[in-house]
Formats: C-alpha cells, structure tokens, sequence
C-alpha cells in the first residue's frame, strides 16, 4: 500500500544505533513509505539497520561517515543519489554532547560539540539543499535541535549553545529556500532515554531518572518513534505549508523552570 512518503528519498543522520532518535526517525519515515539512507560515525549498527528496513518493504542504504567531516558529507550525498537517484527529504539529526560546568570545559570537547552539532548540521543541510535545488522539486530539511534550543540546563552550555543556534540558522534557510519549495523546521526532542544519555550526571541512579521523569509534565520520556512522527510531519503531505517553525516533542518539559 502506497504511503505518504512512497516515491521519496530521505537522508537520515546519526541513525546506526537501535535506541537513537535517528533511527526512531528513519522508522517513521519508512513506515510512510520512504526509501531510507542511514548515515552514521559508527558502521556497527548499519547492515542490520539496511536490514531493518528492507523488512518494511522500502529501500534502505547505510553509509558510514562523520558528519562534521565537509568531504564526507558531499560523498554521503553524492552516494546516496547514486544509489537511489534523488534526494527529497533530510533529517540532520546526528549531535553529540558533553557534560562539563562551564569552567572546566576543555578545548577538545567544546571542539567535538561544535563542529558536530554546528558546522556539521550545517554542512548536511547546505549538501541535501544543493541536491534538492539542483532536482527542482522542493525538499523537506529537518533538524534534531533540542528542548535546550529554549531551554537552559546547567552543565551542558556548549552543547546549548549549538541548539539554541538552529532558531537563525532554520529561520535563514527558510528564507533563503522558500524560492525553491524547501521547507526547513527544527524539531525539539525533550527527554529520550538513547545512549547519548548514558552518561548524563543525573541519571546515573534510579532516583536520578525519576526525578527527570517527574520534571516533566507528562512524567515520562519520549520515544524516538516520537520524535519521528514529528519529524514525518514536516516531512509529509501535511507540512507542506510549514516552514522556520521549532516543534518541541517533550512532554511539556520546554515549559518548566528554566525556559526562555
Ligand atoms: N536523547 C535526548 O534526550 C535528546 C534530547 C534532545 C535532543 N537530542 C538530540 O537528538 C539527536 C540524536 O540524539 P540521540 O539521543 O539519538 O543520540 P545517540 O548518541 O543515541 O545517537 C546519535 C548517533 O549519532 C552518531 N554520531 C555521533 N557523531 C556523529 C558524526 N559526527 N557523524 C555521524 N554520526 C554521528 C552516533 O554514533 C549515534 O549513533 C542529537 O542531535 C541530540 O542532540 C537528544
């Protein structure tokens, strides 16, 4: 049965691990019907992920490579068109983060935080734009930012920063798209409990965990299949009309202590 997504290509980054919100968007979009490029730093995960997704019956392609890296990013593109012949929708969702307090923050972390999460967001998207631009058919862009995008928690300021940072770089390339029918949206995941998360100070303890549960307002975590319906959402038929907006998907959390 055809989906709202049949006959579309996306590109999703950071999808290799099972628990990722990468992966919980690379579902979502496959079960609209999209072929679906996998890209992740680490190949471990992708054949079973390709796997996983030819067994929902659509295309599936893994490509390893870093994001943060400008040539891998053209050959990722460059690959993926080969491959599938188009490139209709990006979800640049690959991050990484480091918990430091402000004072000890050390060069190669704020280094890693910054080139992954911003110069390597923004080199994804500048490639699928030059793809989509050069198909002439419009193109969705969806960015994995974060409720810390307009939220502030301490220990992470680096890593809030390059969030908070998607609020102009979405808002320009929505501008500067909108003559070619892309749309360009962030989404702001809340509390998902991948393994980026592993190694948060403050859920290290059961109580730890259920203290953040209780922070937020519907007092669990999210799933990546969640943040993958949103990020369908702009993907599909019904986003078309949506453009520079920022979507939390946090249970309320973005609402709580500490928002802007
Ligand atoms: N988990 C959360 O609670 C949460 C909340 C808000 C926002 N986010 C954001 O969601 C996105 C996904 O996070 P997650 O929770 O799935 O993290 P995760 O660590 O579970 O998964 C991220 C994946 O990206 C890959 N990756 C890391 N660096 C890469 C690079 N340079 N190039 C390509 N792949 C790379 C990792 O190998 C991993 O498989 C990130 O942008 C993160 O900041 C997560």
């Amino acid at each position: 049965m055809a989906g709202r997504l049949t006959g579309k290509v996306a590109l999703v980054t950071g999808a290799g691990d099972p628990r990722s919100i990468g992966w919980g968007i690379a579902v979502a979009l496959a079960d609209e019907g999209a072929d679906v490029i996998v890209n992740d730093i680490n190949p471990a995960g992708l054949d079973t992920r390709v796997a996983d997704l030819q067994a929902k019956g659509v295309r599936g392609l893994g490509i390893q490579g870093n994001i943060a890296d400008v040539n891998a990013v053209e050959a990722m593109v460059a690959q993926g068109v080969a491959a599938f012949g188009r490139l209709d929708v990006l979800a640049a969702n690959a991050g990484v983060i480091r918990w430091e307090h402000f004072l000890d923050i050390t060069p190669q972390n704020a280094r890693l935080v910054l080139d992954v999460n911003l110069k390597g967001t923004i080199t994804c998207c500048r490639a699928a734009a030059r793809q989509m631009i050069a198909q002439g058919e419009g193109g969705r862009i969806i960015i994995t930012s974060s409720v810390q995008a307009s939220m502030h928690f301490p220990v992470t300021p680096v890593y809030g920063a390059t969030k908070h940072a998607m609020f102009p770089f979405v808002g320009t390339l929505a501008l500067e798209l909108a003559p070619h029918n892309i749309t360009v949206n962030h989404i702001g995941p809340g509390w998902v409990r991948s393994a980026l998360n592993d190694k948060a100070p403050d859920q290290q303890t059961a109580e730890g965990i259920e203290g953040n549960r209780q922070a937020v307002p519907l007092k669990r975590d999210g799933l990546p299949e969640e943040m993958g319906r949103a990020v369908a959402y702009y993907a599909g038929p019904d986003g078309a009309y949506v453009t520079g907006t920022y979507l939390r998907v946090d249970g309320g959390l973005g609402i709580g202590k500490y928002s802007i």
